[in-house]
């Protein structure tokens, strides 16, 4: 139960206030940008190309011309005029934005025809002819490093092998020294396949360039509106399109989960050609490009290592990792971080070795690695800890959820300073996890599995208990493109005592609206109802870096409370002038200032606010507003013990997911009701990749899942009933006290299920299965073991 400091009609935090935000979508009144219609508009539509590596021989538009409405198409040739046909990635490399001799990766664009409605530029599109001469791409990263391999980044002088990058955390003479001494060592690979974000809103933007008064507004579904204004700055200086001179509107966005937070060519090409026309130019993606064309998340391969003693004590890890980046590294991770923040994969355990290393390569796939619903590449991390912890019980035969109770960081053992460098704020995760075994009534499910297995019936439980690791950053850190990594909030309370704020994150459906009301409300007692949330418009908010990787309320959040303290010194100040008192003699609650000793005198924050515009004391500024830019002293660090049952029917290789129990640690929560739907769609989507989700490619390049026909996003249908519940380990660092969510669930719940599919099917001595773990894979394993 959560004590609540505030009444309802204030509805600081705790309650679970209905989303504000939701009057105006269960309405149909959403501002989507697809719903934006200016005068003028253009409407802009791309030409891919059919093959994943081919050299561009021609490109012939003279019957895409002839389209009724088409008025141009724009080819990497007339962008290079401008020396626009190639950008930054947020990871430094360069990305073409149109092709001029060479494609890369199927679905590419290679030409964008413009015309006066939406019909006739797809029509045009259809137009456009392309001559290619095909090459055999390079579709498996291994083979990508081979000496042999074909060079891809030509246009990098001097470039001589398909490698990116290399990056190494921890002390490997260490760590191999435990593992030459340890009594039990496991080992075991694992692919985390390519996946995609697939919101419900595909990505998509308007243009839209004054000629007269040089000044371009882009209205775009972006998690980062203020770093996206620097970038085209960056970008698009030289022709003088300079920062002030560009607004960033992201109004409603329909699901971002990381992936709308890179630059496509899309948004580049639409700028310039709103920039060569003066007039609006639209661009939205179909549901066909936005899988086969934007960034990608996952495709990791790992190899994973554990060593520990015979009764079950971990000493070390060792993880090696190669990642595939498609053709450019358009990673989304913070410039320190190549690896995104993989080197959580110690996990909630107390040992104090790892090693870990990785290589990144280029092949002809898409660009990408954004961090989907996860903070830059925990996903991946946590899926590789927990699986190769029940790998390792499996060996030492220990039950696995004794076995992560014996090796737990205690929470008295908090700060926890991991192997690889970080410092855990808080956590209790013995507590999570017997919560999370008693709701599900672990030993009788126990029970009930050695009954099953004596009827050669398939069930199992899978645990994963995970840290994870969110709020970037600290900004000694943390940067994307030399941009620190803060984030913002300015509070302005109007004389009535009503309140509008606004933050430099941006909302894609996490009801940022509700909650940072509630934030501010459970600081100054006005109520939540009577504050005004704004995000997403860089002429009126302050400076941020965005909405991703749980970053809003471990960052955002934390300002909010900061500014609104700023306010409440202020109100002191006002309060002891208007009761003619010290400010010493003065007691706070949320929402009012009272004499010492007296408490009939006092003043509400509503006469305060008042006062601060019609009475303040004389030598004192007017107005009642702060803002507060928050660099957080550290990251937060959320965890999670999640249980899983599965049922497999051994002829079909069909999995039933029978209970999933998901305990929840975000620190001091701020709605209940949010917190549980976060969890509850963080949730399905960490049951897609775990079985449904994979993007798959064939040795010429092909995307053979390229629609939602083959590419399987789960529905309410394939979603088990989660069962939710939480433990409070407040952040002792964060203004109050809280953790980011959002993101737990989709990292935490895949090793889950896998390891419950995986303990079912362990009789037959079947150890591990990479994800996503399908019936037919399920069924094969069990034939090649002769059980079917
Ligand atoms: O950055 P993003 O908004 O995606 O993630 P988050 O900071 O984890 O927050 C997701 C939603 O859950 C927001 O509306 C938060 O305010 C809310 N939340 C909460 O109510 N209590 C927490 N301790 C953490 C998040």
């Amino acid at each position: 139960m959560i004590q609540c400091k505030t009444s309802k009609e204030i509805s600081g935090m705790g309650h679970s206030m209905k989303r504000k935000e939701d009057v105006r979508f269960l309405h149909g009144k959403g501002h989507y940008i697809d719903d934006l219609k200016l005068p003028g508009m253009l409407y802009m539509d791309i030409t891919r190309s059919p093959y994943a590596y081919a050299k561009i021989i021609s490109i012939d538009i003279t019957e895409a011309m002839k389209v009724p409405g088409v008025v141009a198409v724009v080819t990497g040739k007339d962008l290079e005029k401008y020396n626009l046909h190639w950008m930054p990635t947020l990871m430094s490399d360069t990305q073409m934005v149109l092709p001029t001799d060479k494609v890369m990766y199927q679905a590419q664009e290679v030409a964008a025809v413009i015309a006066t409605s939406r019909y006739a530029a797809r029509d045009g599109r259809e137009a456009v002819k392309v001559e290619y001469e095909v090459m055999k791409p390079v579709m498996d990263p291994y083979k990508s490093m081979n000496a042999d391999a074909p060079i891809l980044r030509t246009d990098k002088p001097g470039k001589k092998d398909n490698h990116i990058w290399h990056w190494e955390a921890g002390d490997k003479a260490k760590t191999d020294k435990v593992f030459n001494d340890a009594e039990v060592v496991v080992k075991q690979d694992m692919y985390i396949p390519r996946i995609h974000v697939a919101s419900i809103e595909t990505c998509g933007c308007v243009a839209d360039y004054d000629k007269v008064n040089n000044h371009l507004t882009m209205y775009m579904t972006t998690q980062a509106p203020h770093a996206i204004r620097t970038v085209i700055a960056l970008v698009a200086g030289h022709v003088g399109l300079t920062e002030e001179k560009i607004r960033v509107v992201s109004a409603d966005i329909g699901g971002g989960f990381g992936g709308k937070v890179p630059v496509y060519p899309g948004y580049v090409i639409a700028i310039a050609v709103s920039f060569l026309t003066g007039k609006p130019v639209k661009w939205i993606e179909d549901r066909s490009e936005n899988l086969q064309a934007d960034s990608f998340a996952r495709d990791y391969h790992i190899h994973a290592e554990m060593a520990g003693t015979k009764n079950g004590k971990i000493q070390a890890t060792r993880f090696k990792v190669l990642a595939d980046h498609g053709y450019t590294d358009a990673a989304a991770n913070p410039s320190k971080f190549p690896l995104g923040l993989f080197s959580i994969a110690t996990g909630s355990y107390n040992y104090n070795a790892s090693y870990m290393e990785a290589d990144a390569v280029y092949t002809n796939k898409p660009p990408g690695g954004v961090a989907y619903r996860c903070s830059f590449r925990v996903t991946e991390a946590v899926h590789a800890i927990e699986r190769i912890t029940d790998r390792f019980a499996f060996e030492v035969g220990k039950d696995p959820a004794q076995l992560r109770m014996d090796n737990f960081i205690k929470k008295e053992e908090f700060p926890w300073k991991s192997p690889t460098g970080w410092e855990y704020d808080s956590g209790d995760y013995h507590a999570g996890l017997r919560k999370a075994m008693e709701a599900i009534g672990y030993d009788e499910l126990r029970k009930e599995q050695v009954e099953k297995r004596k009827k050669g019936e398939l069930m199992g439980i899978g645990i994963s208990t995970f840290t994870e690791v969110v709020g970037a950053g600290p900004s000694k850190d943390f940067d994307i493109l030399g941009i620190k990594m803060f984030d913002s909030a300015e509070i302005r309370v109007h004389p009535t005592g009503k309140a509008l704020a606004r933050f430099g994150t941006k909302s894609q459906g996490q009801g940022h609206e509700t909650t940072y009301a509630q934030i501010i409300a459970e600081v100054l007692g006005i109520p939540a109802a009577n504050i005004q949330i704004e995000e997403g418009d860089t002429d009126t908010a302050p400076y941020g870096l965005g909405t991703y990787a749980s970053r809003s309320t471990p960052t955002a959040g934390a300002a909010a409370a900061v500014a609104a303290r700023k306010l409440v010194d202020k109100a002191r100040k006002i309060a002891a002038y208007l009761l003619e008192v010290s400010e010493n003699d003065l007691d706070w609650e949320p929402g009012k200032f009272s004499v010492k000793g007296a408490p009939e005198k006092s003043k509400t924050i509503q006469e305060i606010v008042f006062a601060a515009y019609t009475n303040h004391p004389q030598g004192m500024q007017a107005g009642f507003e702060a803002t507060h830019y928050y660099d957080p002293p550290n990251l937060t660090f959320p965890s999670g013990a999640y249980i899983c049952v599965v049922d497999i029917d051994k002829e079909t290789g069909g999995i039933h997911v029978r209970r999933f129990v998901a305990i929840d640690d975000c620190g001091h929560i701020i709605n209940p009701m949010i917190v549980q739907g976060q969890v509850h769609g963080g949730l399905t989507q960490g049951i897609a990749p775990a079985m449904y989700e994979e993007l798959i490619y064939d040795e010429d390049g092909n995307m053979l899942n390229g629609t939602l026909m083959d590419y399987l996003v789960p529905t309410a249908v394939e979603s088990p009933k989660w069962e939710t519940g939480h433990v409070v380990t407040p952040s002792p660092h964060h203004p109050i006290g809280a953790k980011g969510v959002g993101e737990s669930p989709t990292v935490g719940s895949p090793p889950a299920i896998v390891n419950a599919i995986v303990d079912a099917l362990s009789p037959y001595g079947i150890k591990h299965m990479d994800i996503p773990v399908t019936p037919f894979k399920v069924w094969k394993a069990l034939k090649e073991k002769g059980v079917v």
